[in-house]
């Protein structure tokens, strides 16, 4: 922050954050936000649940907040600063010391997850409200279910002069608890009527936060319209359109260091693409391809909305047109076993890697010709950003944040210079399968493909529009 004139103080709430931990975008995001802002002047931390992974290296830490009573044991809060954002991490071993994930262990889902991010959430509202001993913040910034409490807590046991936001990232995460919990959860029993805590007869942590923040956002203008539907409000449209007037949307950015050609091969640029090139071979050798046509990929988590289990229906005729496929990503077992058995019937055109790995998400992205992002519902989406900035065109589904960030061609905006990939609409193996065959003619076209390659490379990815976004907002809310 060093230079830029003080604007304010935020507390982030999440349970993600890179380089940290990560299970999806919110984690990207909660990372690159307080970098961005602090940039402009904000001064942002971060708070998080100590997780296992994370609590070794953050014992030397000082102290700076004692919890006597979170829930079955006490907690304390570590301040440290990691890859220069200021991290507070909530220590409390009877939550957080466990197995395997945030979310789940060895054993599934872990049963108490409502009081485990209550907890946290608590823990945020109170710093929130009354300060550290040297640091007390000006707005509360709670992400997704996880920190839905939050808000709440503020709004029903005294907000300290704290503005509060919420962000949702994906409303299909809605942070459910029985009715009975209500006390246990410390909330009020006054507030447990449909117009502010009651959902569906028991207690939701982000209906908590729609009711009780000063703001809500969501991570694209798109989606922000989308969840007053009920298609896609899955259950708390009408909360969204009871609080319009406070609704937003900003657009997530990408991490342009991490993501760009540059990073991959120095030989790769919007004005060279040897580099590019050299990375597909490289690619194609390492699974075994050999794939006359584009190469296509997908990185993404295996789930229903992710459009997955549209790929066994398209993908053939695909290869039949010349092109080939690399998927990575892990989910739901009966979406892995059928990427894997997709990769078994194309020997040579179609490999599958079941897991995380980041570093091959950077290989697939700098050598890959296409992502493909055929999502049913996506609140932002990062994916086809990376493959805006790498040169590898998006052949996206016009839903959410995809539709705000990616330009499909057709004559019009072909003509206009304008079109950053495919899209298709609606999301159905019919329309996806066009795109695919539309993809197949265009790679046949060195001139069109040359073109489309330099207008996706040159659309802006980065968070420095939205964050000025954020910052206008924190700004409003605190005048
Ligand atoms: P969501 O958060 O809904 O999963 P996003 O597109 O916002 O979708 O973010 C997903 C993030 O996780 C991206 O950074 C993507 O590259 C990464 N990712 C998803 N699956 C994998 C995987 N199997 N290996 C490496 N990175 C992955
Ligand atoms: C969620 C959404 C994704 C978004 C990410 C970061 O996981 O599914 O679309 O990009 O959050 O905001």
């Amino acid at each position: 922050m060093a230079g830029a004139k003080l604007r304010g103080r935020v507390l982030s709430v999440a349970s993600e954050c890179v380089p940290l931990v990560k299970t999806g975008g919110l984690a990207d995001v909660v990372g690159a936000l307080p970098r961005a802002l602090a940039a402009k002047g904000w001064d942002m931390r971060v708070l998080l649940p100590a997780y296992r992974a994370l609590r070794a290296d953050a014992q030397s830490w000082p102290v700076v907040w004692d919890e006597a009573d979170l829930w079955g044991g006490p907690g304390r809060v570590l301040a440290g600063e990691v890859a220069g954002v200021s991290i507070l991490l909530l220590d409390a071993p009877h939550l957080y010391d466990r197995a395997g994930g945030p979310y789940s262990g060895p054993g599934g889902e872990h049963p108490d997850n409502a009081v485990r991010f209550a907890a946290l959430s608590w823990v945020g509202a109170r710093i929130a409200r009354e300060g550290l001993a040297d640091w007390k913040p000006d707005v509360l910034h709670a992400h997704d279910w996880q920190a839905g409490f939050a808000p709440a807590y503020l709004a029903y046991h005294g907000t300290g002069g704290v503005k509060s936001v919420i962000t949702i990232h994906n409303i299909a995460f809605q942070g459910w608890a029985p009715a009975h919990m209500l006390s246990v959860l410390r909330l009020p029993g006054h507030a447990f009527h449909p117009e502010a805590l009651e959902y569906y007869g028991g207690i939701s942590s982000l209906k908590a936060a729609l009711v009780t923040a000063d703001w809500i956002t969501t991570v694209s203008p798109s989606y922000a319209a989308e969840l007053m539907r009920p298609e896609f409000g899955m259950g708390l449209q009408g909360v969204i359109v009871a609080r319009a007037p406070v609704v937003s949307g900003i657009l997530n950015g990408v991490d342009t260091e991490a993501w760009s050609p540059a990073a991959e091969d120095p030989s790769f640029g919007p004005k060279s693409l040897a580099g590019k090139a050299a990375a597909r071979a490289k690619l194609c050798e390492e699974f075994g391809l050999d794939v006359p046509g584009p190469l296509a990929i997908v990185v993404s988590r295996l789930t229903d909305q992710k459009g997955i289990d549209l790929l066994p229906a398209v993908i053939p005729d695909f290869i039949l047109g010349g092109g080939g496929l690399v998927v990575l990503g892990s989910g739901d077992p009966g979406l892995e076993g059928a990427m894997r058995n997709l990769a078994a019937r194309h020997p040579g055109r179609v490999a599958a890697t079941i897991g995380y790995d980041e570093g091959l998400s950077h290989r697939l992205f700098a050598g890959a010709d296409a992502v493909l992002v055929p999502s049913r519902f996506e609140p932002c989406g990062l994916t086809q950003m990376y493959g805006l900035r790498c040169g590898t065109l998006p052949v996206v589904s016009l839903v959410g944040g995809l539709a705000d960030t990616v330009i499909g061609a057709n004559p019009a905006t072909l003509a206009a210079g304008a079109a950053t990939g495919l899209t298709f609409h609606p999301v159905d193996a019919l329309a996806f399968g066009h795109a695919l065959t539309q993809l197949l003619e265009v790679y046949q076209q060195p001139k069109l493909w040359a073109k489309l390659r330099a207008n996706a490379m040159g659309h802006p990815v980065g968070w420095e529009s939205s964050a000025a976004e954020y910052a206008g907002l924190y700004e409003r809310l605190t005048a």
